[in-house]
């Protein structure tokens, strides 16, 4: 999968995908190639490839003493402002206040197979078999610093993941300001920037900026990559439709600060860059000490946004995600909070446990207002000891209790934060993120604990520890309801480090923590969560691998939710659950078909009080259950396929498929009068030459996929006896079987 040229060009390349890279005129690392696969490149093609005569017009030869040679308009994989290129660089570092131009040149080339899964830090990882590294060392002899880069490519993947790291080789400290994990530079093929953006109850949104001349960004300075943004975005050619047309996706495998921007020169050149933000950000480099950049992931397709989704999903689902939870089972799940918030006892929570036993479920999830005296979301993070009062045997017996029942238990901690009234506060006000001014900012009534400090994370891990042996625990939900404000550590401050330090600092220890966790309990499964969807990124589904999207549990709304996070992030990277009617964040009311046909779309569970409902809602409920356990894996790991363009925005259609089986379903936000009579969906992932059962009926593949499904007959004020969908918040779902080829 890779092919060194003269020591000179690099070409990385799969059947989907090929990466060329090439060492500059003056030894820097030139970029010439992101797209569909070459295959293997003769030296001729290589010649074609890297011949460049002519230099831009009004681009001014400030390098070496070739007239023809600029950096202003080359493609290059590691820029750095302060040359002939006056774009924004990859990266900035300083001996105390004097800029460095560093000027850095291609030294050693090496290859290797695999990539290990390390704990400490989120990345990638491969067998030898998946995959062939490209490790590219870059020497600046006179400032006395390294640089390497290492590429991944995985067999059958469309993504390059990009590693980087610099060492300061000097006895001369210097201080890194800047170190962009991922550069990407392209000429412009009329694209939009695609980005995942929004709020709290309404996160990733897909929202697409044309280009034009200039840079245009989106970020995180909370701490976590936050409600607002996400570290995803893509690329789209603008002739890019569902299914056919060249999308660039881009992602880093992190959860802390980030940025990712894209600028387009006067020339139509396009540099696409992501990492840590600089804002707030400055390392420290001694003698010797080396900093590591999150990992960058870059994909390619041509087969549109499902094929952008597709690969994604595709990657993260197999390098990504932990492998023991890869295509495991997830459980059906039951969490108490939309149906008692902080009202409730054992007795309470046990009586619904055995009702969502009894509907099928098989997880009981015990949300937020177990421990301490927390009745409200005023007091006690931190005292992570149930509360006797709402388990007088202790939660020792409580989780007994689940486990006979046959369930699986889960437990809500929020293990970065620290209410003010709270013995942990009273007992270490020094473990707090609070600047040594008076002023500290309370979010949802609770401060940060100092996650840089790692004797924090230990009291943390000891105190969620001695939950999960005395309950024999099954599932974490991992709650992080507020952001980061004053940042500043005091431990840092005691042990001289830079406050600068401190953000990226912080998420180390985050990771610190998962990884305690699952070195000893290695079959947990850790639900992330941060207020809804405020820390949706590959860095915490690294070790959590499902994350809860949205707080936003309205049925209408997660379309939206889950279509935006389905285009950077597998089906099986989020939790949904059916909650109650009326909706208890928009106050709308859906048919429980309808909220089931949203939420079966992934990892299901049910957040509503059981005892509140009827007869009949139980028997569907049942029923549901037993459909999703049927069809679990493909709701679960299947090809997600999204048939709907994303400015049809009343009717939804979703589609999933593996092998011999699909599902579509067909939602209909708001009914309207007299609709067309009749219409088809088209279905992309047919076999013409095969043919399939649509419910009962036995239909040709031709069929289906040339004329499509049929939609359902929507009622049109004539149709009173035939129509399939009448009213608002329709749904319909089709099953579809492909027969056995003789
Ligand atoms: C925010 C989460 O997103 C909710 O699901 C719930 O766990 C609450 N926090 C509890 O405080």
């Amino acid at each position: 999968m890779i092919e060194i040229i003269s020591d000179t060009i690099f070409h990385l390349h799969n059947e989907k995908i090929s990466y060329v890279m090439h060492v500059l005129p003056n030894r820097q690392l030139g970029h010439l190639y992101f797209g569909p696969s070459l295959g293997h490149l003769s030296a001729n093609d290589m010649d074609y490839l890297t011949k460049k005569e002519n230099k831009s017009a009004g681009t001014v030869k400030f390098f070496e003493n070739d007239g023809l040679f600029t950096l202003a308009d080359r493609f290059q994989e590691l820029p750095t402002y302060g040359s002939s290129d006056f774009r924004e660089g990859a990266f900035t570092i300083f001996a105390e206040d004097v800029p460095l131009y560093v000027d850095f040149k291609v030294a050693e080339v090496e290859t290797f197979a695999g990539k290990e899964r390390e704990l400490v830090k989120p990345a990638s990882f491969a067998e030898k078999a998946e995959s062939q590294s490209l490790r590219i060392t870059l020497i600046d002899k006179q400032r006395q610093l390294k640089m390497e880069i290492t590429y991944t490519i995985f067999v059958g993947l469309g993504t390059i993941a990009r590693n980087q790291r610099i060492t300061n080789l000097s006895a001369e400290k210097k201080q890194l300001s800047s170190l962009m994990s991922g550069v990407l530079e392209l000429r412009n093929q009329q694209f939009e920037f695609v980005h995942l953006s929004g709020a709290w109850l309404k996160e990733r949104q897909i929202k697409a900026t044309p280009l034009t001349q200039g840079t245009f960004r989106v970020g995180s300075l909370k701490g976590a990559s936050g409600h607002q943004h996400n570290p995803f975005v893509a690329l789209k050619a603008a002739n890019a439709t569902n299914d056919q047309g060249r999308v660039y996706g881009a992602n880093l495998i992190y959860s802390g600060n980030f940025l990712a921007q894209v600028e387009m020169d006067e020339w139509d050149n396009v540099r696409l860059m992501l990492g840590i933000h600089p804002e707030q950000f400055s390392w420290t480099l001694q003698q010797g000490a080396v900093f590591e950049a999150p990992e960058c992931i870059f994909t390619f397709t041509d087969e549109g946004l499902n094929g952008l989704g597709q690969e994604s999903a595709a990657f993260i689902e197999k390098h990504v995600i932990a492998p023991y939870w890869q295509k495991r089972p997830r459980p059906i799940v039951f969490n108490n909070w939309e149906a008692t918030y902080f009202d409730f006892d054992q007795e309470k929570l046990v009586a619904l446990a055995a009702e969502s036993q009894a509907l099928g479920m098989e997880c009981f999830v015990l949300d937020d207002g177990w421990f301490g005296k927390r009745d409200n979301d005023r007091s006690s993070l931190g005292d992570w000891v149930p509360d006797p009062a709402k388990f007088p045997n202790g939660i020792g017996h409580f989780a007994k209790q689940i486990h006979d029942l046959g369930l699986q238990l889960g437990v809500w901690f929020e293990p970065e934060m620290v209410s003010p009234d709270s013995q942990l506060y009273q007992e270490h006000p020094d473990w707090v993120v609070r600047h040594p001014y008076e002023r500290i900012s309370v979010g949802r009534g609770q401060y940060v604990l100092d996650f840089a400090n790692p004797a924090v994370v230990e009291a943390i891990f000891a105190a969620i520890k001695k939950i999960i042996v005395e309950t024999d625990l099954d599932y974490i939900k991992w709650d992080m309801n507020r952001n980061i404000t004053e940042a500043y550590s005091p431990y840092l401050a005691d042990e001289g480090i830079p406050q600068t330090e401190f953000f990226h600092r912080y998420i180390l220890g985050v990771y610190a923590l998962y990884q305690k966790i699952l070195t000893e309990f290695p079959e947990i499964l850790i639900e992330g969560c941060a207020g809804g969807g405020g820390r949706y990124d590959l860095g915490i589904l690294f070790y959590s691998p499902q994350i809860w999207p949205s707080d936003d549990s309205d049925a209408v709304e997660r379309l939206q939710i889950q279509t935006g996070t389905l285009l950077g992030y597998p089906m099986s990277s989020f939790s949904n659950h059916v909650s109650a009617c009326p909706n208890h964040q928009v106050g709308r009311n859906t048919s429980l078909a309808f909220r089931q046909s949203v939420a079966m779309f992934g990892p299901l569970g049910y957040e509503l009080d059981l005892f509140s409902l009827s007869a009949a809602e139980k028997q569907a409920i049942k029923e549901q259950i037993i459909f999703y356990k049927a069809h679990r894996q493909l709701l679960t790991y299947g090809t997600f396929y999204r048939m709907t363009d994303l400015s049809q925005k009343n009717e939804v259609v979703w589609g999933v498929s593996h092998q011999e089986e699909a599902l579509i379903a067909y939602f209909r936000i708001l009914a309207e009068a007299n609709p067309a009579a009749e219409a088809f969906i088209p279905v992309p992932f047919i076999d013409p030459d095969r043919s399939y059962l649509l419910e009962n009926e036995q239909l040709s593949g031709k069929v289906l996929k040339q004329i499509g499904l049929r939609k359902p007959y929507l009622f049109n004020a004539v149709n009173h006896q035939t129509a399939q969908a009448t009213g608002d918040f329709q749904s319909f779902v089709y099953q579809i079987k492909a027969i056995k080829k003789e």
